[in-house]
């Protein structure tokens, strides 16, 4: 049997299979059987900015609204310390996680502005999370945002993050940046840990028969896993942060992929919404098998051997394969 520990952000864990942020984590019995199942850690779902916004802007109404009407009214006011927001909840539910599992436990903000995430950050970690992921998650329409100033709010606001707390920070983002090696580099100065790549937008569609916009979560498929293939084995090398996958992982042959590119874990979603978390089980045995049929005895022997660096063409993954691709489509039919 091959080895399959590793580490993803200074942390050792048991396999690169990590269970990405998603609503599994919303449930106890489920996360526990992701951990039954074998998986190496866990992501949470997001804590969303507009949650906590609605919330307290709720909560002022909530608190003001006795003051303008009867002081007896006062007497219906439910006491502060009693109103539970969405943040309460969230770590409440990150504490009953880090009590129920043994894997580590990886809380997510979705932080887009300065705000509050720093004093979120830091109460996330005294409830025990082991690292917390910073899912940058924005569509930025103004178009008076110039690209330098969105890439410079995020490097702030993720260099405010990592220097407040003592866990690592992981960046999750788009492929929708100008020029993502440029960004890599100015996250990892700022003080990330890891790049999680990618998020996946909610695109929304367009219903022609009631004329409404539809946002409906689509799960992916294993041919959505090129894109951050690519840019793991581009900046892998070249970046000195750990690198997680997620994007179109359903079986053992993409996190073998994902890992021979340069990435540190797999993060897995559709997968287990699709074919239940119990499917992780079968990944690890069928990664077990490739490994051992091909003689590779860790996952650190895995690791990287499709990265840019060590592919021995220098181009492999940039302009020169586009023109490949094409010219051998066009040799199939000509
Ligand atoms: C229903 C659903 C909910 C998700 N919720 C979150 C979330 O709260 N935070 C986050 O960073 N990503 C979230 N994601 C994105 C996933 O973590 C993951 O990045 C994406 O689904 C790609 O991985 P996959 O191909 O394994 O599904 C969600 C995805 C789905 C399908």
């Amino acid at each position: 049997m091959a080895n399959l520990q590793t580490t993803y952000l200074g942390m050792p864990i048991k396999n690169p299979l990590v269970a990405g942020a998603s609503p599994l984590s919303q449930q106890l019995d489920l996360a526990k059987q992701l951990e039954d199942s074998g998986v190496g850690a866990l992501v949470m779902y997001s804590l969303f900015e507009e949650e906590i916004t609605h919330d307290s802007l709720e909560l002022d109404y909530f608190l003001n609204r006795g003051t303008e009407t009867q002081p007896e009214a006062q007497t219906y006011l439910v006491e502060p310390s009693k109103i539970v927001t969405s943040g309460d909840r969230y770590l409440e539910q990150l504490r009953r996680l880090k009590d129920a599992l043994e894997i580590p436990v990886i809380a997510s903000l979705n932080g887009s502005t300065r705000g509050g995430w720093i004093s979120l950050a830091r109460e996330i970690e005294a409830a025990g999370a082991d690292a917390l992921e910073l899912n940058i998650y924005s569509v930025r329409a103004d178009p008076s945002l110039t690209s330098d100033l969105i890439e410079k709010t995020y490097t702030t606001l993720v260099h405010e993050v990592s220097s407040s707390i003592h866990i690592p920070v992981a960046i999750k983002l788009s492929p929708f940046f100008t020029t993502l090696p440029q960004l890599f580099s100015r996250f990892e100065k700022a003080g990330a840990a890891g790049l999680v790549l990618f998020n996946r937008f909610m695109q929304p569609d367009i219903d022609i028969e009631t004329l409404e916009v539809n946002t409906r979560a689509r799960l992916s498929s294993p041919s959505d896993l090129t894109l951050p293939v690519r840019w793991i084995a581009l900046e892998s090398p070249r970046v000195n942060v750990d690198f997680a996958l997620s994007g179109g992982v359903h079986s053992a042959t993409e996190m073998i992929k994902g890992i021979m590119a340069g990435a540190k874990v797999t993060q897995v979603v559709s997968k287990f919404l699709k074919n239940g978390v119990q499917s992780a089980m079968g990944m690890l045995r069928e990664l077990n098998g490739w490994m051992d049929a091909h003689d590779y005895s860790s996952i650190d022997m895995l690791h990287g051997v499709m990265a840019e660096d060590r592919v021995g063409e220098a181009t492999a993954y940039e302009r020169a394969n586009y023109l490949k691709a094409l010219r051998n489509y066009q040799e199939k039919f000509v």
